[in-house]
């Protein structure tokens, strides 16, 4: 029967990547495919009828995947277990950052980023780690941010979903020591991809919102940031794969010279000067003073 006929086993390490029909997905493909993997690359909607560049070739095949449908991730995992025999990378890269104030964050928007940059990483780890535990190797790779280790505004919510990621990570690593498995955390700082075409950016803001003004600043801040200072996605492509097939035990990848500035001078200072510092480098001044007057237990 066929069921009993174990898969057929690529010669060549497969990586499922997932969220490729753009940005940090797509270019993650062809870097992949030069070290050596053949490339799963996965999106919602695989049927379009032409692919980019990226995603033809031999090493290649696309595949449908909607991270937040449990039917879509087991269809997906499954296909590719009978089709290639092996994962031996999962790229969880999939998401989403719509831009809000986290108080004016509508409860429906937290759940979409959540389902889809938290509990969408974890159901692929979970459906895919147990092919990893039968073959006694793996390596999960999350995509996750500058802003998993610093606060951002207007970034809140994606901010809280990737502060998520990076204790889901740390807590896989622990529980997964001595399997063979490997997890590591890639943390770009502001690369030019869709993300940052976020129609917020340029719509109109309730003048009402106690935040209008700070808004207006922050506008005008990532409009400079977005059109002058955002990085080639090539370059954290290159770091994906590199961390893919990377021997070391390093679990965090932070990548371009925003991310580890940020990082080191969220780690070195204490909050309440942090806080300041941290304003003024997206165009807001003002009320940290007051705010840490009245908030004596964000301090240390
Ligand atoms: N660009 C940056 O500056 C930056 C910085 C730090 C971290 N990151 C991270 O990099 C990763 C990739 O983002 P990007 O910058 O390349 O943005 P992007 O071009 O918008 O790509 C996001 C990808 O995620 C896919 N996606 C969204 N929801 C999905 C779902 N439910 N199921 C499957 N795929 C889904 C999108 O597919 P659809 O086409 O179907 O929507 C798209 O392929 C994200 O995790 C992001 O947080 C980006």
């Amino acid at each position: 029967m066929a069921a009993d006929n174990p898969p057929s086993r690529s010669a060549r390490p497969v990586a499922l990547v997932t969220g490729c029909s753009s940005g940090i997905g797509l270019r993650t493909v062809p870097a992949l495919v030069d070290r050596g993997f053949h490339v799963v690359a996965t999106m919602r909607d695989a049927d379009r009828r032409t692919h980019p560049p990226e995603l033809v070739g031999t090493h290649v095949s696309v595949l449908p995947l909607d991270i937040r449908s449990a039917e879509s991730v087991r269809n997906c995992v499954d296909t590719v277990v009978r089709t290639h025999g092996r994962i031996d990378v999962l790229v969880n890269n999939a998401g989403i950052a719509p831009p809000n104030f986290v108080e004016e964050a509508p409860v429906q928007e937290w759940r979409e980023v959540f389902e889809t940059n938290v509990f969408g990483h974890a159901a692929m780890t979970s459906a895919v780690l147990p092919v990893m535990r039968r073959a006694g190797r793996g390596r999960v790779v999350m995509v996750s941010s500058l802003s998993g280790r610093v606060p951002t505004p207007l970034l809140g919510v994606y901010t809280a979903s990737k502060f998520a990621v990076e204790g889901y990570a740390e807590t896989l690593r622990l529980e997964l020591r001595g399997s063979g498995i490997g997890v590591a955390l890639v943390e770009p700082g502001a690369f030019r991809t869709g993300m940052w075409d976020a129609p917020m950016l340029t719509a109109d803001f309730p003048a009402s919102s106690p935040y209008a003004a700070d808004f207006a600043r922050l506008r005008a801040f990532y409009t400079d940031y977005v059109t002058h200072h955002l990085g080639d996605p090539d370059r954290v492509a290159r770091g994906v794969a590199r961390v893919a097939v990377a021997r070391g035990g390093r679990l965090r990848h932070p990548v371009g010279a925003d991310a580890w500035t940020q990082i080191a001078v969220r780690a070195v200072l204490p909050w309440a000067m942090y806080e300041r510092v941290a304003r003024a480098l997206v165009g807001l001044g003002g009320r940290a003073e007051k705010s840490r007057r009245s908030s004596p237990e964000m301090t240390r």
